[in-house]
């Protein structure tokens, strides 16, 4: 063995006797997002109901500004069960579990909130159930016998509800709760999926079960949903749209990427406002065809650009000033796109196709260009990719 391998082995022998004597068994992954206050009673309860499990914690934080990972940090110091996974310039409560449950050793990974609305409690109970029934997935759900949603808004009783049924359109299970976030898993089902999740939005659970090629081995462990106590919930539009894109992407994610389905989206709705303004414009106005069409033009192409703005590129969407160049790198781009566009089409029609095929084509060819130019320039990722 070279000097090397022996110290690292010495040194892992160290750091194991330190934190019990036996194996790692379970890891804890708690994504977290202004959750500061909640991290010491979160560790409290997880200490007295994990006794006699050897267990780590895993906080995964967005560099919330109010400190978080720096509270987890302090506390990792001297508690070598806890550690922190900082991420800058990230959002997204999946992609936190998912880099969570990567940074882990260990054969059993959970995955809790740390607002404290999950039942710690349970998870003995579900690493049992998991071990037991040699399954691969132990969900903690409200919705069956002995569970339920707490004091939940009436309107999100109907949204969560919404979204479970949705969520069977990809899943080949039926979850009683598809939209927990509360769940334990065994890692070799993990490793099974890890390469086809797609990592969008708040949805974990419906990410890893749709990302199966084969149906889940799954039990349920039912609890009551407390009240959040402090800090507040992130549950908001974005959320849902999140959710509509990994719906999307599970669906047909392995033809069309999603992002440039919701930007042809957004383009058929700036289409019919176009429509309907060029219309208002010549047969309400009076307005001449040239006039109205160019003002159309401008009204579809702003409302394009704001709509892109928050769906299409929320995660770099542009804020203040900034959404000036923004709008304007976006006119140049779709402009260069309409001209291409109409040269395209005249030239097939020119050449004998039909003016529907035609159309089609220079429409299809502008939107890919308008599509990949806007994310290049308008849309730039704060940080260049290393190549
Ligand atoms: N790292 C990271 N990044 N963590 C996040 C982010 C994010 O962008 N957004 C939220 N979190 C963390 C929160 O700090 C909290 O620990 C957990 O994820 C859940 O967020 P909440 O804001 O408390 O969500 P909720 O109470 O509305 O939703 C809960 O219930 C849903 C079911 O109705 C969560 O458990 C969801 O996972 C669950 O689907
Ligand atoms: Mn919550």
């Amino acid at each position: 063995m070279s000097t090397l391998s022996s110290n690292i082995s010495s040194n892992i022998g160290d750091a194991q006797s330190r934190v019990s004597g036996q194996a790692l068994e379970l890891a804890v992954v708690v994504p977290t997002f202004k959750e500061s206050s909640n991290v010491e009673p979160l560790l409290g309860l997880l200490e007295t109901a994990l006794q006699g499990i050897d267990y780590e914690v895993i906080f995964v934080d967005d560099d919330s500004p109010d400190g978080t990972a720096e509270v987890v940090r302090r506390i990792s110091a001297d508690h070598p069960r806890v550690r922190v996974l900082q991420r800058i310039g990230r959002r997204g409560l999946s992609s936190a579990c998912i880099e969570g449950m990567l940074a882990t050793a260990a054969p059993y990974i959970a995955v809790m909130d740390a607002d404290l609305q999950h039942d710690e409690r349970i998870l003995p109970t579900m690493l049992e159930t998991l071990k037991r029934g040699q399954l691969d997935l132990v969900i903690g759900t409200r919705n069956v016998e002995g569970g339920s949603k707490g004091e939940f808004a009436k309107s999100r009783v109907v949204l969560s509800d919404l979204g479970a049924m949705l969520s069977r359109r990809v899943c080949k299970v039926t979850l009683s709760d598809p939209m927990s976030g509360f769940f334990l898993l065994d890692r070799r089902f993990f490793g099974e999926v890890a390469h086809h999740l797609s990592g969008l939005g708040f949805k974990i659970l419906v990410d890893l079960v749709a990302s199966s090629k084969r149906p889940v081995r799954f039990d349920e462990v039912p609890y009551h949903f407390r009240n959040r106590q402090s800090g507040e919930s992130k549950l908001d539009v974005n959320v849902m749209i999140e959710y509509a894109s990994l719906l999307l992407d599970k669906l047909v994610g392995h033809l069309v990427p999603v992002r440039f389905l919701l930007f042809a989206l957004v383009g058929t709705a700036g289409l019919l406002l176009h429509l309907a303004v060029l219309g208002a414009l010549r047969w309400q106005a009076g307005a001449g065809f040239v006039a109205a069409q160019a003002a159309a033009t401008v009204v579809a192409m702003t409302f394009n650009f704001l709509l892109n703005n928050v769906v299409t590129f929320r995660d770099r969407r542009l804020r203040g000033w900034k959404i000036v160049p923004g709008l304007l790198s976006f006119y140049v781009a779709c402009s260069l796109g309409a001209l291409a566009n109409v040269s395209l089409a005249q030239l097939l029609i020119q050449t004998g196709f039909s003016w529907v095929t035609a159309g089609a084509t220079g429409m299809m060819v502008s939107s890919v260009w308008n599509y990949g130019v806007s994310a290049i320039f308008t849309w730039r990722r704060s940080r260049p990719i290393p190549l």
